[in-house]
């Protein structure tokens, strides 16, 4: 019984340790995402919370510790330490970066065909595509304008939907909230909500907004100096200490 909570587990972070050189800023994280669960990463500027994600992808070499993917019954475990960010997209894990990085002078339909570029992307590029347009149908509109021309809104939208033309089970997306007003904020949290349940993604997203977040997270975590402080489930995420302990340094 005790492995059936364990095998639900897609994505375990054991003990990691990362920096950039002798500039050191994860201590030791450990932190779990469940299958078909969104779990929201808090914390303020500077804490760390891009760091992991891109240790998760595969951009950035931890010093320690150890990443295991295990996406379903039956697959075996695999450690994504020393894997490059084409391999970790491969195995079904995709980044939706930080600022949205879109080709700004490619076209919306272009971008997402970009997001399409592994063996198993190519093979399903049809149907993730009408996923995708069925999940931002604004998108389909704006096929043919160039990025850098599109809202803030829709450029989020299209940098989820890049993501998900890579053929992922597990979704990591950095911070989609920031720029956005509170009403594109409720539609990209919508969104990301419908990516759980339509599609049955796993998804950990970074976030500074407890309030959005916690609306549609089952579990967070607050990161404080590239350290996990706190945690709680779906349903305490707006109680007073799990909020004061995103704000406070300990
Ligand atoms: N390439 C780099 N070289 C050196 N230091 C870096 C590099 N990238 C990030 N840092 C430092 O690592 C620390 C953590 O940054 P990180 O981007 O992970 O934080 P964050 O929690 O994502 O912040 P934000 O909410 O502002 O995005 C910061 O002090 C930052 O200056
Ligand atoms: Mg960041």
């Amino acid at each position: 019984m005790a492995n059936e909570d364990e095998d639900n587990i897609v994505l375990n972070v054991k003990e990691l340790y990362a920096g950039y050189g002798r500039i050191k800023i994860l201590h030791g994280i450990n932190l779990e995402l469940r299958k078909g669960t969104i779990t929201v990463l808090l914390g303020t500027n500077g804490n760390g919370k891009s760091t992991l994600l891109k240790c998760l992808a595969g951009m950035l070499r931890p010093d320690a510790g150890n990443v295991i993917l295990k996406l379903g019954e039956g697959e075996k475990s695999i450690s994504l330490i020393g894997k490059k960010p084409f391999e970790v997209v491969e195995k079904g894990v995709s980044l939706v970066p930080e600022g949205r990085r879109l080709f700004g002078n490619l076209s919306c339909g272009e971008n997402l065909a970009m997001g399409a570029f592994s063996a198993p992307a190519r093979k399903n590029l049809k149907t993730n595509l009408n996923r995708v347009y069925e999940l931002f149908p604004i998108l389909k509109e704006r096929k043919n304008q160039l990025a850098y021309t599109m809202s803030g809104g829709e450029q989020q939208m299209l940098a989820l939907g890049r993501g998900l033309m890579s053929n992922p089970r597990i979704l990591l997306i950095d911070e989609p909230s920031i720029g956005l007003a509170p009403v594109i904020v409720s539609r990209v949290m919508a969104a990301v909500k419908e990516l759980r349940d339509k599609f049955g993604l796993s998804i950990l997203m970074t976030e500074q907004n407890l309030l959005q977040a916690s609306k549609i997270a089952d579990k967070g975590y607050v990161m404080i100096h590239g350290k996990i402080v706190s945690e709680a489930v779906s349903g305490k995420l707006m109680d007073a200490d799990f909020v004061r302990s995103q704000y406070l340094s300990k």
